[in-house]
């Protein structure tokens, strides 16, 4: 049993004060937790400000994107190793909304994936179908497909660190998430893959959660999913109170 890890992407929202207020909430709230791994990725902006103050918390930081290469001549683009230098822990990589506005690739995730490990940064890799993909019956090919995509070449040391995200783009920021089953059925076809592909240990390993209208209202029924390993939560985690709730998920 790995211990359930929820996140928040708090996407392009937040200045430094926004999100030390928000931070310092949430230290109070989640004072002492520790059944539960608990991630948030501000901005780029913040990252380096918010990591001296959750250095005495439960809380670690993710960035929300990185690029592949090292260093060198890449206006606007930051590096993995920047990222491990201000503080972060993980990174979030092939979100829909990168590869809906920003047309990144399957291949691109993968150099992504392959950058972060080296520095020992854990990416947490989504994948997700659209909507016209699932009721073409397309879901499990798309996903697996993707999946597939963002993992190829790795072995079976580098899979142990990275956290799959199954984020359906028609549940993000709709307010529809997908239910309990239809999250779970996607999330043990995905394990079956890991096992497939790396073997027992990963699929035992790998941590498998669910993002798309995560609410307080919605988490304990997600999280009494044998597959579903934890949350990635956008909107919700932008409210401490919410957030927090969804970190205290009951068992049901
Ligand atoms: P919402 O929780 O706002 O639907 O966003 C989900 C998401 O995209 C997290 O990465």
């Amino acid at each position: 049993m790995h211990k359930p890890l929820i996140a928040g992407n708090w996407k392009m929202h937040t200045t430094i004060q926004e999100g030390v207020e928000l931070v310092i909430k949430l230290r109070e709230l989640l004072r002492g937790m520790d059944a539960v791994e608990v991630v948030i990725a501000p901005p780029f902006t913040s990252i380096y400000h918010l990591h001296f103050l959750v250095a005495d918390s439960p809380i670690e930081l993710a960035a929300q994107d990185v690029f592949w290469e090292e260093s060198g001549a890449y206006t606007g683009e930051i590096s993995a190793k920047m990222l491990r230098d201000v503080g972060c822990e993980y990174v979030i990589v092939g979100h829909s909304e990168r590869r809906r506005y920003f047309a990144e690739t399957d291949e691109d995730v993968n150099r992504k994936v392959m950058a972060l490990l080296k520095v020992g940064l854990k990416p947490i890799v989504c994948v997700g179908e659209t909507l016209e993909e699932r009721e073409r019956g397309r879901t499990i090919r798309i996903v697996t497909g993707q999946l597939k995509g963002a993992l190829r070449g790795l072995g079976p040391g580098g899979i142990k660190d990275v956290v799959v995200a199954y984020e359906p783009v028609w549940a993000i920021g709709t307010g529809r998430n997908a239910t309990p089953e239809q999250a779970e059925e996607v999330h043990n076809t995905m394990r079956e893959l890991l096992y497939e592909e790396f073997g027992m240990d990963a699929a035992q390993d790998v941590r498998i959660i669910y993002g798309g209208s995560v609410k307080p209202d919605n988490i304990d029924s997600l999280m009494a999913q044998p597959n579903i390993d934890g949350t990635l939560v956008g909107g919700a985690s932008l409210k401490a109170e919410d957030f927090a709730r969804i970190v205290q998920f009951r068992h049901v």
